[in-house]
């Protein structure tokens, strides 16, 4: 994300305090320029939300919603590229239920069942959300661990969705995996883009909705294809299904030593 959005390549801790103040002070700056009194910004600032609250909001919704979304249509509209036979359905559905019309209105998009499962295969090969935290408040046992009380657990979304019990030959692009026939006994919570549970994306429905019609614009005007020798490097998960760092040597600080020591000692096999 920083290399992306042209934020220092700090590492670690540090780094990513120093990225997140960068980001917070870019936002407050576009903020305090905006007129008093004018746009969303303004209203809530009339409401009696202090600069602080309306600056953590606004990037909470940036952050959560357009880097997503923008990375998920940019998966949709690259995997597809390498699949003519895909692309050439999926352009097809767009010509027979929009004609002539440049966008589909909301209510075209239950009838784009080809748009549907690209979308979904996408994120379910490169989940622009590859993974999510919770941290449980109280001591719990999860299979064969005893897990303490604000032990931060991570789930990684990719890795679900890489699960080959679930997803034969799985990093493979295969949007029929989605069909109502294949997707039939499959369990729920093999493919989670948006979480799960009562801490999921609370912006799912409206994500979705949007990556659609941005697809679907995109496809019914341009031709997506490879570019010949460029090598496109997903920030992770890599090819082999391991994000950068995971299974890489990371250099062992005393600080770090330490931590690792104290997470062993509160997530203990029973
Ligand atoms: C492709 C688009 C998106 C994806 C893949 C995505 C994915 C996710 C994931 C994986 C989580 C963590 C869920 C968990 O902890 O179980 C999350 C949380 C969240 N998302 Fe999204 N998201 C997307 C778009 C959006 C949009 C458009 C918004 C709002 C404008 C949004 C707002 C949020 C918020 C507020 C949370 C935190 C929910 C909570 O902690 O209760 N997201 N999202």
């Amino acid at each position: 994300m920083a290399r992306q959005y042209g934020l220092p390549s700090t590492s670690g801790e540090t780094g990513a305090a120093e990225k997140l103040a960068h980001v917070r002070e870019t936002v407050t700056r576009v903020l305090t320029a905006e007129q008093p009194g004018t746009g969303l910004v303004g209203m809530l600032a009339d409401s009696g939300w202090d600069l602080a609250r309306i600056r953590d909001t606004v990037l909470v919704v940036v952050m959560a919603g357009y880097h997503t979304s923008g990375v998920a249509v940019s998966w949709a509209s690259h995997l597809p590229a390498g699949h003519p036979e895909i692309a050439g359905r999926l352009r097809a559905e767009l010509d027979s239920v929009l004609g002539e019309r440049a966008a589909p209105a909301y209510t075209d998009l239950r009838s784009l069942d080809c748009l549907d499962r690209v979308v979904k295969e996408a994120m379910r090969r490169c989940p622009p959300g590859p993974y999510a935290a919770r941290e449980p408040a109280e001591d719990l046992v999860l299979g064969e661990y005893r897990v303490a009380a604000g032990t931060t657990l991570m789930y990684p979304i990719w890795a679900i969705h890489l699960n080959p019990a679930h997803w034969p030959d799985p990093l493979r692009f295969d949007p029929d995996r989605f069909t109502a026939a294949a997707a039939a006994g499959r369990p729920r919570f093999a493919f989670i883009p948006f979480g799960s549970g009562p801490r999921s994306c609370e912006g799912a429905a409206p994500a979705t909705a949007e990556i659609k019609l941005m697809l679907a614009v995109l496809v019914k005007r341009f031709e997506f294809t490879p570019v010949p020798g460029h090598v496109v490097t997903p920030v992770f998960p890599d090819a082999r299904g391991n994000p950068p760092g995971w299974g890489r040597p990371v250099p062992r600080t005393a600080d770090r030593a330490e931590r690792e020591l104290d997470t062993t000692r509160r997530c203990r096999k029973q």
